[in-house]
């Protein structure tokens, strides 16, 4: 038999899949829309903004923040359009299969694992870091060692290399939601609901309060002059400010998680494209003002790194706002975590479905219609990397996944319109000969910007990727099946 790497599942078996679906249909458009928002701000906002700002691009964030959203406005078109195509839990994983071919999808699909497990694991660990503060608050200093992974907690103590040390906090936040998931979507919706009101309150009392405390002359130089360094890499200028733009990514992770909820959506053909657009826009318009009020409140070269958004406020005398940033980011910190998870099962749900995966990934509880065993796995793989690895390894990780996946769907999707024009699309992406080759080349290019180290990590992973796919997937693929028939 052949088992050509291009071959495609079939628009039937989709379908079938469909109908299968033993999970519940319980999302609204709007419910749709608050796990895109729950997803997307969380660590990017409230963490990388201070690093982004303080070393990269100076007051010019918000400039950074309208590049990074560009690429995503691309890919967001793309995604939309694939899912109201094919409303199966997947993401963009399936609509890559029944379009480009099984290798193709296999590849998106093992990127996405960075995206989710590397993101909740980002998030996890920027999680501790803010418990940390807010437990300072109240004058409860936890070690170092328990606080940190052993690289982080080395640098601390000032040590010249890591020291045995465990992040509990990231380890035991990644349990909660983990058991929170195994319960079901019904609930986990409910709780992110909670939280998504809590975090967008609080970010939108940081524009308005924030407001009043900008001091117009933190502004200039608004791109600070470029900076180079002994080893000749620069930071600031216009190269500083895209190098920021790779970092505030991480940012806008998350609105494609939307797309992974379509076989728990009531209408998952008009109301997933809604919500990720949707929650793209809202979130843009928010950080874009969040990072003018911050860099207005303070220099951008006295930012703090770790909490900047709450040090602003204690730098400008107003302590409670502190407590309440603290508290509602580390209830916001919660909720991505939870639709990176949730997202992340999913994604193994589809795969396993089609083969590629062992079945231990399809088992789903009898009574709470989860697939409890792949998200208490998940559960362990990442709060145990959220123990041990520091934040900026997997967040670049998390970033060099998302934006290849994005790259590749914003092709997929033109092919689809050339090869079958003839699919009933609910939602068309706009301009699609413009959009989609924009969503190829500006993703490709923020990639070309991460870190060597990242590069090299990434194509380790890529191998691994390929590795299991011909030892495994493949043999295992269901097409194979179907190709006999
Ligand atoms: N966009 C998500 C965050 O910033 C991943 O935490």
């Amino acid at each position: 038999m052949e088992k050509s790497i291009w071959r495609k599942k079939p628009m039937h078996a989709y379908e079938a899949d469909m109908k299968k679906s033993e999970l519940k249909r319980v999302l609204t458009k709007w419910g749709l829309t608050s796990l895109g928002i729950g997803a997307i701000i969380g660590g990017g906002i409230f963490t990388l903004t201070g690093i982004a700002a303080h070393n990269f691009a100076g007051p010019a964030l918000a400039v950074s923040f309208v590049i990074a959203a560009i690429g995503c406005t691309f890919a967001s078109l793309c995604y939309s359009e694939f899912a109201s195509i094919l409303p199966v839990e997947g993401s963009a994983y399936a609509y890559s299969y029944g379009t480009v071919g099984e290798f193709f999808a296999w590849i998106i699909g093992w990127n996405l694992i960075l995206e989710y497990m590397m993101g909740a694991t980002t998030v996890a660990v920027a999680w501790s870091g803010y418990l940390e503060k807010f437990l300072h608050l109240f004058g409860i200093e936890l070690p170092a060692y328990l606080m940190n992974d052993p690289f982080t907690a080395g640098e601390k103590l000032g040590l010249d290399g890591p020291t045995p040390a465990f992040n509990i906090a990231a380890f035991f936040i990644t349990w909660i939601v983990t058991s929170v998931l195994v319960r079901g979507i019904q609930e986990s919706s409910k709780t992110n609901n909670i939280i998504v009101v809590v975090k967008l309150s609080v970010v939108i009392f940081v524009i308005l309060v924030g407001a009043f405390y900008v001091k117009v002359e933190n502004w200039t130089p608004f791109i600070p002059d470029t900076v180079t360094a002994a080893d000749g890499t620069t930071t600031f200028g216009w190269d500083g400010v895209i190098t920021a733009a790779t970092i505030v990514f991480f940012a806008y992770i998350g609105f494609d998680a939307v797309s992974t909820q379509a076989g728990e959506a009531i209408n998952p053909r008009k109301d997933v494209p809604f919500a990720i657009v949707a929650s793209l826009i809202i979130c843009t318009v928010l950080y874009i003002l969040v990072s003018l009020v911050l860099t207005g409140m303070v220099r951008y070269d006295t930012l703090d790194l770790k909490a900047p958004v709450a040090s602003a406020f204690a730098d400008a005398g107003l302590p409670w706002a502190v407590f309440i940033i603290t508290l509602a980011a580390v209830a916001g910190l919660t909720s991505v975590m939870l639709v990176m998870l949730l997202g992340q099962t999913r994604i193994f749900l589809g795969m396993a479905k089609d083969g590629l995966l062992p079945s231990f990934f399809k088992e789903i509880h009898p009574k709470f219609k989860t697939p409890w065993k792949s998200t208490l796995l998940v559960g362990l793989i990442v709060s145990i990397v959220a123990a041990v690895t520091p934040i900026d390894k997997v967040s670049e990780m998390c970033s060099a996944g998302t934006l290849l996946a994005f790259a590749m769907i914003s092709g997929a999707v033109l092919l689809l319109r050339y090869q079958r024009p003839d699919l009933e699309r609910p939602y068309k992406a706009p301009l699609i000969w413009f959009v989609a080759p924009m969503g190829v080349l500006f993703n490709l290019f923020l990639m070309s910007r991460l870190r060597i180290d990242t590069w090299y990590a990434f194509l380790i992973w890529s191998s691994l990727g390929i590795i299991v796919y011909f030892l495994y997937s493949r043999n295992k693929s269901n097409l194979n099946e179907m190709e006999k028939d």
